[in-house]
């Protein structure tokens, strides 16, 4: 089996050969490779070719792929069965596990995804708040919700314009968009104010001393709610929210994702009890799921995040710093941006450098706005050999 051929065979019934559409390779050219398996920081494609994965389920794995820990605890979940619409100790024990480490979460609903999460998290803003806006920024995702994909104009807040053909104009005609670090002076008519806390889905953006500040001062002013979308960021720098690296603003609610699943479909949102009371079963807010806190699901994350301790982060971070450093050398300071575990890229010809790097064995996302994601599983010699290659390249 090839790469080429299985494309080809994917392309017949599969829409653009893939079921995201990233994973297409349309932003940089040429055919995807098919992944057979992975395990650390490697993954194989069909044709046996091991490539350095920097991409790790776009940050889900942060121990690597397949740690045998999290697959021994898979499979032992699995011999018990993998899903009963029926509550299970281990949605308490990761609900209990986040909210103890998380400032302000005292509630936590579980999903089966990012997109969920924030989709869930706004309808509750907006049935606790009984008012429709949203504010959110620029470059920042936050999941496919229809309300949600909207882009904005440049300088000014401008109201949502749909960058998805289906999402209607009704639906996000009351997203407003805003440059990022930018505080916006809000009406009394807007129920929350969605932000990731460092932005990492429009390469990598650290937010301004002041802005996370001043999102909370406004929201408290016209009584809006702040919700801080921690899918990528949240247990990826320290066991928690990364708020408290970044001037340790309180939202109201928060969004998790990837991590806490383990390397499987998992979502969750949380916050004050009050605010979280207001969804069903005990409030208003209708919100449901048949695979939410999906025993697999909850098991991989119970098991990851009982792995992540403060050894553990600085181990990931000191590698992406050598990382980082070892790229400027080879591409150019300002190629290369960096907060702690996370790297982005900001380059002219992305494309090249990405299918250079594919030749050579190191896989990075295939889309000069998303960031690589070193895990707990690259050694010191997999970050020397990514430097060595970048230097050739
Ligand atoms: C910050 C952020 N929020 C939400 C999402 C959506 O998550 P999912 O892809 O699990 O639906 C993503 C996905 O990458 C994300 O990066």
């Amino acid at each position: 089996m090839d790469n080429q051929s299985l494309f080809q065979r994917a392309l017949k019934t599969v829409p653009g050969g893939v079921n995201s559409p990233v994973r297409s390779f349309g932003a940089v050219g040429g055919t995807p490779y098919f992944v057979e398996r992975g395990l650390g920081a490697y993954v194989w494609d069909v044709q046996g070719n091991r490539y350095l994965d920097f991409v790790q389920s776009y940050g889900a794995s942060i121990l690597g792929h397949a740690d045998p820990q999290v697959v021994e605890t898979i499979a032992l979940q699995a011999h018990k069965g993998t899903t009963f619409g029926a509550p299970t100790l281990n949605e308490v024990l990761l609900a209990e596990t986040i909210c103890e480490k998380v400032q302000g979460c005292e509630w936590l609903r579980l999903v089966s995804s990012g997109t969920e999460a924030a989709m869930s998290a706004i309808r509750l803003a907006r049935g606790a708040t009984q008012r429709d806006k949203i504010v959110k920024f620029q470059g920042c995702y936050h999941g496919h919700a229809d309300f949600l994909l909207a882009g904005a104009g440049s300088g000014m807040a401008t109201f949502g314009i749909p960058t998805s053909r289906g999402v209607t104009a009704k639906s996000v005609e009351d997203t407003i968009v805003i440059a990022y670090n930018t505080v916006p002076r809000l009406e009394d008519d807007v129920a929350c104010v969605i932000v990731e806390p460092i932005a990492a889905n429009s390469g990598l953006i650290v937010p301004k001393p002041g802005f996370l500040e001043g999102l909370r001062a406004e929201c408290d002013r016209v009584g809006a709610l702040l919700i801080f979308d921690e899918v990528i960021t949240g247990f990826r720098f320290r066991a928690g929210s990364c708020s408290p690296l970044v001037g340790g603003v309180v939202p109201d609610l928060y969004l998790f994702g990837k991590i806490i699943g383990g390397g499987l479909p998992m979502g969750a949102f949380g916050g004050r009890r009050e605010l979280m009371g207001e969804l069903a079963p005990l409030g208003g807010v209708y919100q449901a799921g048949t695979l939410s806190g999906n025993p697999l699901a909850t098991a991989a994350g119970l098991c990851v995040l009982g792995k992540l301790d403060d050894g553990l982060y600085e181990a990931i971070e000191q590698k992406a710093t050598r990382l980082v450093n070892g790229l400027r050398l080879a591409l150019g300071e300002s190629s290369v941006s960096h907060f702690k575990t996370l790297i982005g890229f900001a380059m002219d010809d992305y494309a090249q450098f990405f299918h250079s790097m594919l030749a050579r064995g190191v896989a990075f996302a295939p889309g000069v706005y998303e960031v690589a994601f070193p895990s707990y599983a690259h050694s010191d010699d997999d970050i020397e050999v990514t430097i060595e290659v970048a230097s050739e390249v």
